[in-house]
């Protein structure tokens, strides 16, 4: 039985594998897993000599792949043999990690990178399933383990996984993964980003054992049309999956019921509760919400909570709200590169709160999952992103699978956090008919997926009808988002400072308004009068300009000034001044923060309550 078992597992696995990630498994947060982080060895290779042939073929897809191919990890036959390659022998790499900050010979490296980690595993209970779940790997993956290929990724900030069940031996096992960042017209993002390319295997890498038929899936919310009702549904894997008994149990709530699947293992439900404690950024209460099904148990904190938009009004609960906001990269304020601990999070979260905000915008792509469990805790509000920015190739339908397929993974890992109340679209793009068609798509799909929270995109502003003092938003998307939002840098790239007081903003939609970037740089501790660009007087100027001009939009609902920290961007290199990276931080990667910083905090000290009631 367990062989036939077996055999279906790794033939949905393989079938799966060439697809956005239907076997996702989901909060991997509370499973118990065994993380395979530490050093793992690598090899750079711009060429691509251990994956192609000399005739460009892909070693992994001959019938007998040749030793020279990367992922079979060979060892010479004897000592005349041929071999030109050796992970014994190379230097190693930390994962969780990106490559670019851990060697200064891979500071600007964009090509493909071999790993290789060597591990014995012993099975905690037989039978089970075995997977190797990854939570995000920049950014094209072809993953190996044992000579056996499990599968391909593309898309740098979303955790996919690849059963290894029956591949994962007890010795000796290798684990090989092939990691090229590359950036590519047709990717998501494509060329041109504000950002550091880092690149490898960005954020830790799991060993997951679960059970033959386990919890894969579910989603549980609150009704976003009935806030007595809890609503969702729970998915099984594997094994007999129909007419399996689920039970529900939210003890705090004396909720236990038993739910049936149908024969896909799938089981909708709705649950009545009239005394539920709503989560709140006052009062963030999480419920532990515990799962089980005949094999499997599994517990989550779940926050209930509604968010609306009523008219210009945002309503978290039925209670309007303004989003006292700041824009993040997703950078280790603890030591260079990517950031990906729990560490990071509580440091960038503590200056989030020593600013004075209720709300963050992760930019320009899905953060690791450690920064909403922690904004979940904190009762901080989450707009997410995917990485569709900027000129993305909006004809071309892989371009969209590959954006459809990252937001549907983020969707996946995150719906069940209260913290997350708007999915971007995008960020920055055309007002072209194939870029308005991309995102329309991209809007129905994430609607059909989470019906429960709101959409936004960075939208294009422009001259309200050909006056240059008069700014508003003309752009058709407009139509479909939830929450208009825009990047606006009068005082930065658009005049002086002083040019704020001589904008009005005309914004005719009936819907909320959120600010989703304004700002300018400064390198902190340069001083001088307030006209000397890149002094923190400028910025610190320029903070108050920009705020008195914002307060005067009636729908204005927030905005998440653009950024908390300094972060590193190859397209910024004036010297002594920029050096590789963008100054428009309130507070320096060393830190320190910036007259600027305290302007803001004190606007939203001040600030209690939406513009109007
Ligand atoms: C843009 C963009 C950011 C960029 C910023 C800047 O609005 O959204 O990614 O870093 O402006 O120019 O600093």
């Amino acid at each position: 039985m367990f062989k036939k078992v077996l055999s279906v597992c790794m033939l949905f696995a393989f079938l799966t594998n060439t697809f956005a990630q239907e076997n996702l498994i989901i909060n991997t947060y509370n499973r118990s897993s065994t993380s395979l982080g530490g050093n793992w060895k690598y090899i750079i290779d711009p060429y691509e000599n251990g994956y192609y042939n000399y005739r460009y073929e892909p070693f992994d897809q001959q019938e007998s792949p040749q030793a020279s191919a990367f992922f079979m990890n060979s060892k010479p036959k004897d000592r005349s043999d041929l071999l030109e390659y050796n992970f014994d022998a190379v230097d190693s790499l930390n994962v969780p990690g990106d490559w670019n900050s851990q060697k200064k010979e891979l500071l600007y490296y964009e090509g493909t990178l071999w790993y290789k980690k060597s591990f014995d595993y012993t099975p905690a209970k037989t039978p089970s399933r075995q997977f190797i779940y990854f939570e995000a790997s920049n950014y094209k993956s072809e993953v190996y383990l044992n000579g056996t290929k499990l599968g391909t990724h593309i898309g740098g900030f979303t955790p996919f996984n690849f059963e290894i069940t029956g591949i994962v031996k007890k010795k000796d096992n290798f684990l090989i993964v092939k990691v090229d960042n590359k950036r590519l017209k047709e990717g998501i993002p494509t060329l041109n980003t504000d950002w550091w390319n880092y690149g490898g295997l960005t954020r830790d890498v799991s060993l997951i054992e679960i059970p033959l038929n386990f919890i894969q899936d579910y989603f549980i919310q609150l009704n976003h049309e009935n806030d007595k009702q809890i609503k969702g549904y729970v998915k099984l894997n594997g094994g007999v999956i129909s007419n399996q008994k689920i039970i529900i149990n939210i003890p705090d709530l004396g909720i236990k019921k038993e739910f049936v699947t149908d024969d896909r293992g799938y089981v909708s439900f709705e649950i009545i509760a009239d005394n539920i404690r709503y989560w709140s950024t006052e009062n963030p209460f999480l419920y532990d919400i515990n799962i089980q099904s005949k094999e499997d148990e599994i517990t989550d904190q779940i926050g209930f909570r509604t968010i609306h938009t009523k008219g210009d009004q945002i309503l978290l609960n039925n209670i309007p709200i303004y989003l006292k906001g700041i824009s993040i990269h997703e950078e280790s304020p603890m030591r260079e590169g990517r950031g990906h601990s729990l560490e990071d999070a509580e440091q960038l979260l503590q200056w989030v709160q020593e600013l004075g905000c209720n709300y963050i915008r992760l930019a320009h792509y899905p953060h690791n999952e450690h920064m909403i469990r922690l904004a979940d805790k904190k009762g901080i509000l989450v707009w997410e992103e995917n990485p569709v920015y900027w000129t993305i190739s909006w004809d071309n339908p892989k371009t969209y699978q590959n954006a459809e397929n990252q937001l549907s993974e983020l969707i996946d890992r995150d719906k069940n956090r209260a913290s997350v109340i708007i999915w971007s679209m995008a960020n920055e793009t055309p007002n072209v008919p194939a870029r308005n068609t991309f995102l329309t798509k991209l809007a129905k799909y994430t609607k059909s997926k989470d019906p429960t929270r709101l959409i936004s995109a960075a939208l294009e502003q422009s001259d309200y009808q050909g006056n240059k003092f008069i700014r508003t938003i003309d752009d058709p998307f407009a139509d479909v988002v939830d929450i208009l939002s825009f990047n606006q840098y009068i005082g930065w790239y658009d005049g002086l400072p002083e040019k704020c007081s001589k904008i009005i903003w005309k914004i005719t939609q009936n819907k909320p308004v959120l600010i989703s970037e304004f700002g300018g740089g400064a390198k902190y501790g340069l001083h001088g009068d307030k006209e000397e660009r890149w002094t923190e007087e400028y910025q610190e100027n320029l903070y108050v300009e920009t705020l008195k001009m914002l307060e005067k939009i009636d729908q204005l609902q927030g905005f998440s000034p653009w950024i908390l920290v300094d972060f590193r961007s190859p397209r910024r290199v004036l010297p002594k001044i920029q050096d590789g990276w963008n100054r428009k931080g309130l507070i320096s990667e060393d830190g320190n923060k910036k007259a600027a910083f305290y302007v803001l905090q004190n606007f939203y000290k001040n600030k209690t309550s939406p513009n109007k009631e």
